[in-house]
This record gives C-alpha cells, sequence and structure tokens, in this order.
C-alpha cells in the first residue's frame, strides 16, 4: 500500500520518524510511504536538523508554504497537496497532531475521496479559540483511520459520535477509531540513549542535574498578547531568584520576534539581562531530551513538551488554561497556571515539594507506530 504522509511543523517532523523507522525496519514489504512537506516549518533548526537527527526520509515534495495568516497558508497548503495526491493516487493520507498542516492534509485528501488517516486523534482542548482546536475537529471528522493516544481521546470521539465497536470494513462513512498510545514516547524510548550518547548540551550551558528549569513558548495566546507574555517573563524571573536555579529557553521563532520588537519593556530588559536566564536558539531532539531529563521541573506551553516531561518522569507546569493532555493533570505530574504570575511561582513550590508522583502508563507501552502500520495494511 502507497501512503503520502503530510508533515510541516516541528513536532510533526519528530512524531513521522517513529511511522518512518517502522516502516524501514518491520514493513517495507507491505508499505510504501511518499512523504510531503507543505514547508510551515523552514529555518534549518525547526526542520532540516531533524531529518538528519532522527534519520527520516528526505521529503519527496517541499511545498515551501511558508509563514502566513491561517487563510493564506492553509489555502497554498490546499492546492499544492492537491496535485501531489492526483499525481501520486495514494491509498491513504497519513496526517500527524492539529497544525495547518494537518488541516491541509486531511481537507485535499478527503475532496478526493482519498481515505485519511489521523495520528493523535480525539485529542480537545473544549476551547475553540485555539487555532489547533478548530484543526483537530474537523482533521478527526474527515478522517477514516483515527489513532488515538489516549483514553480521553477515545472518550472525545465517542461523544462526538464516533462507532467504536468493530465494524465491517472501513469506508469514509464507516470510520474506525483505536486507542493505540502516543508515537511520542515510542520516539523518547528510542531516542533516549542516542541522546545520552550524544548530547552535550548540559556541558555546553554548565546545567547540573535538577539544578536548571527547561522552559519553552510558542503558543499564540502568549506570545501575541504582551501582558501574558510579561506575566510569564515576571513568574520566571520571580522562580529564578527564588530557587537559585538557571532557567534555559530554546526560543522558537515566534517567541524570539516577539522578544526583540517588545524590548523596550523593564520586565523585558529584566529577562533578557539576568545571566542565570539562557535564551538560546531552537535546538535539536536529542538536546531536548538531555534537558528534560535532567530539568527540576519543565515550564511550557508546547504539547509535546508536557508529554515528554511525564515520560522523563518531570514534573511540569502548563502555561495553558487547558490541556488536551489531561491525565498528566489528574494524575497529579503538571499543573495548569495559564499566563497568571502567581499561580505560576505557585505551582513551581507545590511540585518541588511534592514528593509522592507516580508514573503509570498513560500513553502505551512504546510500539504505537507498528500498531499503526498493521491497521492501515489490514484495514484500507
Ligand atoms: C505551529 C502550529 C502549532 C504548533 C507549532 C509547533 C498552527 C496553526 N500552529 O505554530 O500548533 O504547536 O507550529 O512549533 O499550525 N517562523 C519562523 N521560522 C519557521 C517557522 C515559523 O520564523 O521556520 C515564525 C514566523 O514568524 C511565523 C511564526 O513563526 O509567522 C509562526 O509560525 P506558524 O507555523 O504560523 O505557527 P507556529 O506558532 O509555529
Ligand atoms: N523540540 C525540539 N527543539 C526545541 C523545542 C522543542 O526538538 O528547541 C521538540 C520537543 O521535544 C517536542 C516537539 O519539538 O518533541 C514539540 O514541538 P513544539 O513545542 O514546537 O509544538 P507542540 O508540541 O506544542 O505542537
Amino acid at each position: 500500500k502507497k501512503i503520502v504522509t503530510v508533515i510541516g511543523a516541528r513536532p510533526q517532523i519528530i512524531k513521522a520518524s517513529a511511522i518512518s523507522r517502522a516502516i524501514q525496519h518491520q514493513f517495507q514489504h507491505q508499505l510504501k510511504e511518499v512523504i510531503v512537506h507543505t514547508g510551515q516549518h523552514y529555518d534549518s533548526n525547526m526542520s532540516e536538523l531533524f531529518f538528519d537527527e532522527l534519520q527520516i526520509p528526505k521529503p519527496a515534495y517541499n511545498l515551501n508554504t511558508g509563514s502566513g495568516t491561517h487563510g493564506v497558508q492553509t489555502a497554498k497548503m490546499l492546492e499544492g497537496l492537491e496535485g501531489i495526491f492526483e499525481q501520486e493516487q495514494p491509498h491513504a493520507v497519513l496526517v500527524y497532531g492539529d497544525t495547518n498542516s494537518t488541516l491541509a492534509g486531511a481537507l485535499a485528501a478527503v475532496k478526493l475521496h482519498i481515505p485519511v488517516i489521523h495520528v493523535e486523534a480525539g485529542l480537545r482542548s473544549f476551547n475553540k479559540s485555539m487555532p489547533e482546536e478548530i484543526n483537530r475537529i474537523t482533521s478527526d471528522h474527515m478522517s477514516t483511520l483515527l489513532f488515538t493516544p489516549t483514553t480521553a481521546g477515545l472518550t472525545n470521539l465517542k461523544e462526538e459520535g464516533f462507532c467504536l465497536e468493530s465494524h465491517g470494513p472501513v469506508s469514509l462513512d464507516a470510520p474506525a477509531v483505536y486507542q493505540c498510545g502516543d508515537i511520542m514516547y515510542d520516539n523518547s524510548l528510542y531516542f533516549s540513549a542516542v541522546s545520552d550518547e550524544r548530547s552535550t548540551i548540559l556541558s555546553r550551558y554548565a546545567l547540573t542535574k535538577e539544578q536548571f528549569i527547561l522552559c519553552t513558548i510558542h503558543r499564540d495566546s502568549n506570545t501575541d498578547r504582551p501582558e501574558n507574555l510579561m506575566s510569564i517573563f515576571k513568574a520566571l524571573l520571580e522562580i529564578q531568584k527564588q530557587s537559585g536555579q538557571k532557567i534555559i529557553l530554546p526560543l522558537h521563532p515566534r517567541t524570539k520576534t516577539k522578544l526583540n520588537t517588545n524590548n523596550e519593556e523593564e520586565v523585558y530588559r529584566a529577562f533578557m539581562n539576568n545571566p542565570a536566564i539562557i535564551l538560546i536558539e531552537p535546538v535539536g531532539f536529542l538536546d531536548v531530551i538531555a534537558l528534560e531529563k535532567n530539568a527540576s521541573v519543565v515550564i511550557t506551553d508546547s504539547g509535546g513538551l508536557q508529554k515528554e516531561a511525564y515520560f522523563f518522569k518531570r514534573p511540569c507546569i502548563i502555561l495553558r488554561p487547558q490541556t488536551e493532555w489531561i491525565e498528566i493533570v489528574e494524575n497529579g505530574n503538571a499543573i495548569l497556571a495559564d499566563a497568571d504570575t502567581g499561580k505560576i511561582v505557585d505551582a513551581f513550590h507545590s511540585l518541588t515539594q511534592k514528593t509522592d508522583f507516580s508514573f503509570p502508563e498513560l500513553y502505551g507501552d512504546g510500539n504505537a507506530a507498528p500498531f499503526i502500520c498493521e491497521k492501515i495494511i489490514t484495514d484500507l
């Protein structure tokens, strides 16, 4: 069977490595994968770096879409993808997660009656002001094979009317839903030892185990509202002062732009001039793993980092009002602190004082990718 995989944003490139690896190692006689890069992310440290580091096959096509408003960006992708799908005539199109590349891939495919495989289906924040929430809901309802990583995801799909019982052959009107665990758990397990071997980031920045904090910020709700970014920076300055720990922030290009344009503000200046706050360019996946494994706490608005903190048994402060990965909050491993200075500082104290963490298997057993490949082969 031939599948076209659509990727575009950093987390999708990383996710794709799990399935590509499973195909190369186990299913090369049954599945042929053609990778299309929409070009949503294009800086080399947001894209190319991962193909080399994670041994992902080079994309057969790159649409070079670049940045733009949601409408412009999605429309350019749709137009390019439609032509490629018509030319390639795949059995199915595989999309990941909830970005504009996901939406464009699913929409272009389903309109050509090509089955859509959605990996990371069913996740909901129940906040439709998030562009990702719109992308998730619509992509799920355009899909024929839905792979959800969590029990919450399965429940959400049931609530939205998906049939979870086993049934006859799948079709556009009779989709199948599977809970399969998280392919990012596959990846974190697989690359953990490689990171131990190759990453030098801790020594490069003189970071000591559990004596530093890892932070990332990129959600539009935080970067595009100066008051939110300001309260997060205030909280980080306060936490740094109280704990004496260094804070390392690999800056998403979106956040870097905001820092450079708002730098007249006093809080921004204090933040940028604090030698214990280490602002760096985005790093590779092996370096993030090293940071995640060794940080005292992870503070983030990233979906990926929330879970990876859990995979590596680190507590997490989520800089959002709600999360799709609700199980880590319910299990006491993460706290939702939004962009509220007081809540973020309190969450830091509460998590650093807590001693009774538990880490049940919430994200499968690290074999989500082969499971997905098997179902593609048998169901489509
Ligand atoms: C996108 C996804 C988000 C995901 C994130 C992962 C959507 C709607 N959002 O957000 O769900 O969590 O990717 O990182 O699809 N930029 C660069 N270089 C790049 C890429 C982006 O400079 O290589 C800058 C541009 O100024 C651009 C801005 O970042 O306008 C935002 O990029 P965009 O892809 O639109 O959204 P993200 O915030 O990256
Ligand atoms: N990541 C990375 N380098 C960085 C920051 C993040 O490799 O400098 C990885 C991270 O480990 C995770 C993924 O990128 O696997 C998450 O992407 P991002 O935070 O951009 O998006 P989200 O997961 O929120 O959609």
